[in-house]
């Protein structure tokens, strides 16, 4: 099917028989931490090879049921996004960019042999998710609602081919700020023993099974204290690529900035996107290069490296402090973030939620 072909769906709407009562949400959206908390609603749409896209069901979110021989459950075809919607200053509703999550969603789904969800029928979900469910939506500082939009393959089938029948699914949480303490640096981890993707693979595309692969890494980098696990490539295992969940970024003594290049085994990060936007808007080189664990390692003992941060929808623009290896542990200026990593966060979310102006169009009012 065409992802750009006008696609008429009616969705169905069954709101939730028994939402949560408001003084119970109340409770739960005052400190809700990260993807603990979900909302009364779910969208679903099925797909199946016969029939594409069908039944769009607005309804009370509810355990899905799979037949155990279900294809996800074996070979992991799986993908998923992450964006976020904010309540801003005016009492409007907001989303970031999510025209970008729809496309990725769908070079995500071509990679995995998945149906593509044409992108009006990905935005029309979010956008009744988010009007059924606005309650949910906290206001606090750092606070926002995280979607996360999912499609699993349900065929019941053990032989090993692309599944006939899929499932789309988003839900909703509340959440806070994704590390503990907000917004103090992290310290990340350097994993010299996992990779996380190879050339040719997945690493592009928002798959589960890429999260799967990393988390022996990223409960080695919880062990030793680290917040995030950060893999360098797989063929020579020395070139920065990104973290467990976000992407990173190095800034020098001269302003500029290095990132690592979208070489297919990292994934193009939206927030990646939008700072590099930023930065070059106020007059910054931003390279898309390779940046070595070596050069690293120089640049923070020489002084030329003066900021290191990471940057996603869940975790935002947070500085990272000091890494810490095998070899020995690297802190990047005195080890508590920089002023160029500060001015970017605030920028963004200045953006995000209505502070500044919105130069870029990338902010998408809900009502
Ligand atoms: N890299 C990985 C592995 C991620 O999981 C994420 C989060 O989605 C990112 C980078 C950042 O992507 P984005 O800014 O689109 O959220
Ligand atoms: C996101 O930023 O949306 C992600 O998927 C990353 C994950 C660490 C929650």
């Amino acid at each position: 099917m065409n992802a750009h072909q006008k696609i008429e769906i009616a969705f169905s709407r069954s709101p939730a028989s028994n939402p949560l009562a408001a003084d119970a949400r109340a409770a739960l959206l005052n400190d809700p931490g990260f993807g603990r908390v979900f909302t009364d609603h779910m969208v679903t749409i099925r797909w199946t090879k016969d029939r594409g896209w069908h039944d769009a069901q607005v309804r009370a979110r509810e355990p899905i049921s799979l037949d155990p021989a279900a294809a996800v459950l074996h070979y992991g075809q799986e993908i998923f996004e992450g964006l976020k919607a904010y309540t801003r200053r005016d009492g409007s509703i907001a989303l970031f960019r999510p025209e970008q999550n729809a496309r990725r969603f769908r070079a995500s789904a071509v990679r995995m042999a998945m149906p593509e969800l044409p992108e009006a029928l990905f935005l029309q979900a979010i956008e009744e998710l988010v009007t059924i469910d606005a309650a949910w939506i906290p206001d606090g500082e750092g606070s926002s609602l995280y979607l996360r939009p999912f499609m699993v393959a349900t065929e019941a089938f053990l032989g090993v081919r692309p599944s006939h029948e899929c499932l789309f699914v988003l839900i909703a949480s509340s959440v806070g700020s994704y590390f503990k303490g907000g917004a103090k640096a992290v310290t990340v981890w350097l994993s010299d023993r996992y990779t996380r993707a190879a050339e040719g693979g997945t690493g592009a595309a928002k798959c589960g099974g890429n999260y799967a692969a990393s988390l022996l890494a990223q409960a080695e980098a919880i062990e030793q204290g680290c917040d995030q696990v950060v893999f360098l490539d797989a063929a020579e295992h020395r070139w920065v690529e990104e973290l467990g969940g976000m992407n990173i970024f190095f800034v020098f003594d001269d302003g500029s900035m290095t990132t690592p290049p979208l070489s297919g085994t990292i994934l193009p990060g939206i927030t990646r996107d939008s700072v590099i936007t930023l930065a070059q808007r106020e007059g910054r080189t931003v390279r898309e290069e390779r940046y070595s664990i070596e050069q690293w390692r120089a640049d923070a003992a020489s002084g030329k490296l003066r900021e290191v941060f990471a940057c996603g929808t869940a975790a935002v623009v947070s500085a990272i402090g000091k890494i810490k290896s095998a070899n020995g542990d690297i802190v990047i200026g005195d080890g508590t973030g920089g002023p160029i990593t500060a001015a970017l966060k605030a920028t963004l979310v200045g953006i995000q939620r209505g502070d500044l102006a919105d130069s870029e169009g990338w902010v998408r009012k809900v009502r």
